[in-house]
This record gives structure tokens, C-alpha cells and sequence, in this order.
């Protein structure tokens, strides 16, 4: 059975699927950080496991998100090259939103390898660019709404909201535990941790949620013309 034969549908949702898992276990790996840095156990959770969690499900997450690029890529309904995995800017297709997601990738590839090489690029970098993990996942989260086809739906919107809500939470948490001597850095961050979210519910509202967000998301209008074809034709 050839991939046409399949039907770029299998492969469609295929990509949608393992974006929605990979971005949900993005978080969930995420808050598992942030757990580590609060030196949070318990006797039945000690810290070894959350540690152990944190760097296997970042492993869990990066095989899915080479599902998810490759689906994406070999399905060809967009015209999504192997190059807009990794460089921004690449492909026609919602360039800024597709972007976010090649820039989300980049960095998540760059945590996971200074983490696994650790001894050889030193804590400070290691720390760095750990940092980066942040901005990753906020790059990914805009992405999966400016790029989603399933950001009108009710249950996508639950989902991708509660990872933002627990993210929130967890950066609450830390904020309120730590950083004692620096209040000024508390401020700012506990500033952040609530207009970001703010600011993206606005933009999703006048943004993909609005009419006409295909085209204003920079759809190439081939693929405007083909999907409106398919509507029509079913
Ligand atoms: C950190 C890496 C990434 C994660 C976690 C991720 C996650 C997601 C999520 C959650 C969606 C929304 C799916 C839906 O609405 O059903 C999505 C859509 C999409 N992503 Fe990614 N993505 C990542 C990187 C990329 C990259 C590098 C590409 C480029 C090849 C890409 C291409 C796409 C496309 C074309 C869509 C639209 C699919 C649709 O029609 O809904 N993603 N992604």
C-alpha cells in the first residue's frame, strides 16, 4: 500500500497525535525540573526517581517529535521540507509559527545534548542552556496553536491550556521557595508568570481562534485552494 494509497489523512493525524503527546510530555518533563530544583522527595517518590523521569521522558519526547517531522514532512499535503525541522524560516508554510517549532526543537536538542554531555561542557554552560528549556517550551506551546489544526477544538484547548496552567503553577511554587535574597528577580518573574499567559489567551483570541486565521497564519494559498477543494468535494 503506497503512502497516497494511505492517505496523507493517516500521516495528517498521525502528526497531530504525536505533537499534541510530545508537547504534553514536554511539560510534564518540564515540571519534573522543577520539582528537581525545589529538592522535592517523598518516601514513595524519592528524588532519584523524579530525576530518572526527568531525563527519560525527554528521551520519550524527542522520538516523537521525530515521528512527529517526519509524518509531517512525508505526508507533503504542506510543502514542509526535512531542513524546517531544524532551521527557521524554511518552509512557506505559517512561517513564523512553523519557525517556533524548528526554534522549540533546536533548543530542546541543545538541553538534551549539553545534558548528556555535562562533565565535558561544564555547569555553567550545562545551567545556560538549561535555562533555555523555558523558552523551548513556550516556542512550542505558540507554535501548536498558530500551526494546529485542532486548536479550535474544545478538548485541544483544555489540554494545551492545563500544560500552560501547570507550568504556571510549578514556577509559582519556585518562585515562592526560592530566590529569598533576590527579591527583584522574584518580582519579575512572578510579573512574567502572569502577563505571558495573559497576553497569549489575547492573541489567541483575535489570533487562531478568530475568523480567517489560515490565510493571516500565512498559509500558501495552493494549500488554501486544495483544502477548500477537499471540504467542497466530501
Ligand atoms: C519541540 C518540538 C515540537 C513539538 C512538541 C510540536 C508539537 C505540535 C503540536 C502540539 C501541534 C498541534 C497539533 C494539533 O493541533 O493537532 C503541532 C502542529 C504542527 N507541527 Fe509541530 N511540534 C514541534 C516541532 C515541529 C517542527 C520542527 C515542525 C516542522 C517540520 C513541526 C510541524 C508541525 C505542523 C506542520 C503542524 C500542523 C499540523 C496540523 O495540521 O495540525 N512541528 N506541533
Amino acid at each position: 500500500m503506497t503512502v497516497a494509497a494511505v492517505g496523507g489523512s493517516t500521516l495528517w493525524f498521525l502528526s497531530r497525535a504525536t505533537g499534541i503527546v510530545a508537547f504534553v510530555l514536554l511539560t510534564v518533563t518540564v515540571v519534573l525540573g522543577i520539582v528537581t530544583s525545589l529538592r522535592w522527595q517523598s518516601r514513595e517518590v524519592p528524588r532519584f526517581v523524579i530525576e530518572y523521569m526527568h531525563r527519560n521522558v525527554t528521551v520519550l519526547v524527542l522520538a516523537l517529535i521525530a515521528i512527529h517531522v517526519t509524518t509531517v514532512v512525508v505526508d507533503g499535503f504542506a510543502p514542509i521540507g526535512w531542513i524546517a525541522a531544524v532551521i527557521p524560516f524554511s518552509s512557506p508554510y505559517r512561517p513564523i509559527w512553523l519557525s517556533l517549532g524548528a526554534l522549540g526543537f533546536d533548543l530542546l536538542l541543545a538541553v538534551a545534548v549539553t545534558s548528556w554531555l555535562r562533565h565535558r561542557v561544564g555547569f555553567r554552560v550545562w545551567r545556560f542552556l538549561h535555562w533555555s528549556a523555558y523558552a523551548s517550551w513556550l516556542f512550542v506551546l505558540v507554535h501548536a496553536f498558530g500551526t494546529g489544526t485542532d486548536t479550535r477544538q474544545g478538548w485541544a484547548l483544555l489540554v494545551e491550556g492545563g500544560c500552560a496552567a501547570a507550568v504556571v503553577v510549578a514556577l509559582w511554587l519556585r518562585i515562592g521557595t526560592q530566590w529569598q535574597e533576590h527579591t527583584r528577580v522574584r518580582v519579575a518573574a512572578l510579573v512574567t508568570t502572569v502577563v505571558v499567559p495573559l497576553a497569549l489567551a489575547v492573541w489567541l483570541l483575535v489570533g487562531p481562534l478568530a475568523p480567517n486565521w489560515a490565510a493571516r497564519a500565512g498559509t500558501p494559498r495552493s494549500v488554501l485552494t486544495h483544502t477548500a477543494q477537499n471540504r467542497s468535494s466530501r
